[in-house]
This record gives C-alpha cells, structure tokens and sequence, in this order.
C-alpha cells in the first residue's frame, strides 16, 4: 500500500485543535508533525489547506438490511455504507438478531453474511437479545470473549415481538457488566402503549399521528427510570439508544449526578425535528414514524444543552430508512404498508449520510456544542463506549487512518435527489448547511474524493469490538 502525507489540515480531536501533517501508512496513522521530512517520491501528498481533518465519523446505530416483522430496511450494506461514507462516517455499529430459536453465535454469523461483500466501511455488530435464558447467558459471555461483540440490545417496547421482561434485562445486564460489556435499552413502556394503540383503533383513528399519539413521552421516562435502576441493582453499566423525551433526559442526568454509569446517546432527528410535524391526517407524516416518535420544540433545546454538558454523550442517527413509495427499487412492505393502520407502518427514518453535517451546521456553528465536542459526539465517544477506541474515534500515531476532509465553508443543499442511499426519501430534504466532506479515508485508502465513489463494495472490515471503556 502507498504511503499518504496529508499536508497543512487543521487536525480536531475531541481535544485537539492545531495544524501538522500526517503520514499514513499500511492503514495507519504512523507519524503526526509539522513539516514531516519525507521524501517527495515516496508519498502521495494530499493537500488540506483550509480544511479540518477529523476522525471518521462512528455511527453506533443503524440499521442495513434489518428486518423487522413483516418489513426490511431500504438500504442494504453496499448503499448504506456508500452513503454512511459520502457523510464522513468509516465506522458502523449495525445489529445482530437473537431469535427464541437463534443461538447468539449463529446470530452474528447470520449478520456477518448481510455484510460480507458489501460494506464499503468498518463495521460491527451489538446483538438484539429477545430472549434470556442460562443458555444464552452463556452464549453472550462466548460473544463477549470470542465473537467480538460486547454490547446487547433489549426491547422494553413491542410486546409479543421484541419485548423481554425485566427479570430478563436484569440477568442480562448482570452478566454482561460483569464482563466488561454493556446493555444498550430501547426505554419505553410497551405494555401501556400497546393499550393506547389498541384503543386508537378501535375509535378509528388510524392515521400516521397516532403513532406519535400513543408514544407519549412520560412512558419513555417511566421506562428509562426503570431500566437505570435495573442497572444500578446489577452493578452494571447502561446505555439508552435514541433518547428522545425531557422525563428521559431528567432521569439519565439524575443517575449520572450520583454517579452510575449510565450513557445515553440521541439522533439527529430529535435535534432538528418537532412533535408539530404529526398536526395532519396525511399519510406523508409516516416520513416521520420512528420510535421513539418526535418530541416538543422546547425539548431540542434540552437535548442540545445536555449534549454540551455531557449529559447526553453519543450522536447517532438509528438509520432505519424504509421508503414512502412501494416499489421504490423493489423494496416491498415499506411505509405504506400501514396505510390504514398507523400501528402497520414500519418505524424509523433515514439519516446515516446528513448527520456529520446537520450537526456541524445546527450545532457547532449555531454556537450550541464547540467543535472539539462534534468530534466527541460523532466519534470518540461511541469508539470508547463500544469498545472500538483508540482504534477508531480519534487521530493518533497507531490508530486507523479512517479520516475526514472536511470543508467548513462549503455549502449545499440535501436532497434525495443526491443523496447516496436507496431510501427515497431524506429526512433534511432541502436543508441548506455549510460544511461538506471533501475526502474521506479508511485504513488510509481514498474511498470518497469529492462527488466520486472510490470506495468498493466488501473492502470494509468486521470489528472485533472489546470492551466498554471511558467510564
Ligand atoms: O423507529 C425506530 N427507531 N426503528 C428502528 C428500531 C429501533 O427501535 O431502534
Ligand atoms: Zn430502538
Ligand atoms: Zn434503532
């Protein structure tokens, strides 16, 4: 592999700020200094004047070929790498099912096959655990030691689907703490709104609202409480995926405040995004069907301001993209699947490739997170809690050389009609931002150069992720 210089870049880290160049080699990041002596005939020099050079972006939570119930995701793991990599992002922590019938290695095995051959970026893998047993206690200390997966997520949502009692996530947050993992929770009280969903139907009201309706944001609370206090009796470390709601957020900082590890991270839709948008009976509100739904204006300034203060310690997007159209590319039983009962729609929304840059524009230069925390958010952090760090999340002699070019003062206008993901639909559609990723590396190779793909379907990696760390 050829060596790389990266010359005259603005280098940030989540706590570095200066200028040097840096030398890749065999993947790597091997030298960082100003004015590097190396030989001109040896190096592809790279110049990065007027750019900063971030770490690739870590994206704990997507969702690449799930399936869920009756539906799978829009995007499969070539087109959502590709567009996770035109958005600066290297780095994906996509999921694993655990079935009643599934052992858990069978389970990764299953999920490494979706990737193999396709991604086009690093990823890993928590495992969807719906079902605790002594058997699969067994298995998920097996993952931990031997599969490379630490990290478990459980459902306190969808009865009958997904949902597994408290007993269940306590013997798993026990086990799993006890060897160096973590339990990542979908926190809302599924048990009270399935009753809510049943009882809007039966009044008729069957339009994509109700979904936000029958989501209030007090369940959320009640079962983020739950969980946390679950942890704290297991001894164990825990992380709430996509916190949406204030009662949330109250009970994660009041945990932090006495000291148990709980993490908690948000997506970029709760940021930008408010519960007025569910003011219609129109069906195209399904856009905006993901669970946790949207929440109220005022609570976008709560989420901004925790994640400036650490309350809140992980941006990632929960890309789950299902399209408005049937059809769209052949993609079946997507969100009009439950065009007469909201209850049918399949939840999520698309966003792997916007997120480094909605959050560059509405956050760092709204002045509401510091540039050193963007880095923090959307990639050292995640690296750190899911085991991928220093590997991944930083720039440091010895960590990969996965690297973002990015142009501050570039503008442009998102849109489905240049986004890079087979969804047809982006959530941001028309957003004006300033600051576009120029160059991104992985492992030191060039994989987006401006609007050219470079990159090749099967050259991402599987991460063998260790423990949590950062805490
Ligand atoms: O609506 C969502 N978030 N769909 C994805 C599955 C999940 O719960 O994360
Ligand atoms: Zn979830
Ligand atoms: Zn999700």
């Amino acid at each position: 592999m050829t060596r790389t210089l990266i010359c005259n870049g603005r280098i940030i880290t989540a706590v570095d700020d200066y200028r040097a160049d840096i030398l890749i080699d065999s993947g790597r990041i091997r030298a960082i200094g100003e004015n590097l002596p190396i030989d001109d005939a040896e190096v592809t020099r790279i110049d990065a004047s007027g750019l900063y050079v971030l770490p690739g972006g870590v994206d704990c939570h997507t969702h690449l070929e799930n399936t869920f119930g009756e539906s799978t995701t829009a995007d499969d793991f070539i087109s959502g790498t590709r567009a996770a990599a035109f958005g600066g992002t290297t780095t994906i922590v996509d999921f694993a099912f655990q079935n009643h019938d599934t052992g858990v290695m069978a389970a990764i095995e299953a999920a490494c096959l979706r990737a193999e051959g396709k991604a086009a970026i690093d990823y890993g893998f928590h495992l969807i655990t719906t079902h605790v047993d002594d058997q699969s206690l067994e298995d998920m200390k097996h993952a931990i030691r031997h599969g490379g997966v630490s990290s478990f997520k459980m459902f306190m949502a969808y009865p009958g689907k997904v949902m597994v009692d408290d007993a269940q996530i306590f013997r798993a947050m026990r086990l799993v703490g006890e060897h160096g993992g973590v339990i990542t929770l979908h926190a809302e009280n599924g048990i009270v709104i399935e009753q809510l969903i049943r009882e809007a139907l039966a009044q008729g009201n069957t339009s994509p609202r109700y979904h936000a309706l029958t989501r209030p944001s007090i369940m959320e609370g009640e079962a983020t409480h739950r969980g946390i206090r679950l942890a704290e009796l297991a001894q164990a470390p825990v992380y709430f995926v996509h916190l949406s709601a204030q009662e949330a957020l109250a009970q994660v900082v009041e945990a932090r405040d006495r000291g148990i590890p709980v993490f908690a991270e948000t997506c970029p839709h709760y940021l930008f995004f408010d519960d007025s948008v569910y003011d219609s009976d129109d069906f195209d509100v399904a856009r905006y069907v993901m669970s946790p739904p949207l929440r109220s204006r005022q609570t976008q300034s709560d989420l901004w301001r925790a994640l400036k203060f650490d309350d809140l310690q992980v941006i990632a997007t929960d890309h789950c993209p299902y399209c408005m159209k049937e059809g769209h590319l052949g993609r079946i039983r997507q969100k009009p699947f439950g065009r007469d009962d909201f209850s049918k729609i399949p939840n999520g929304a698309p966003g792997i490739e916007a997120r480094m840059t909605v959050i560059h524009d509405g956050g760092v230069r709204a002045g509401l997170i510091s540039l050193n925390r963007f880095v923090e958010l959307t990639a050292t952090a995640p690296a750190k809690i899911f085991g991928l760090f220093p590997r991944k999340g930083t720039i440091a002699v010895g960590s990969d050389a996965d690297l973002v070019l990015f142009d501050p003062l570039a503008r442009h206008v998102i849109s489905a009609e240049h986004h890079h993901s087979d969804c047809d639909y982006n959530l941001f559609e028309g957003r004006e931002v300033q600051g576009k990723v120029q160059k991104v590396f992985l492992r030191g190779e060039l994989i987006v150069d401006g609007e050219q793909w470079r990159g090749r379907p099967g050259s991402g990696q599987f991460l063998r992720r260790g423990e949590t760390v950062g805490f």
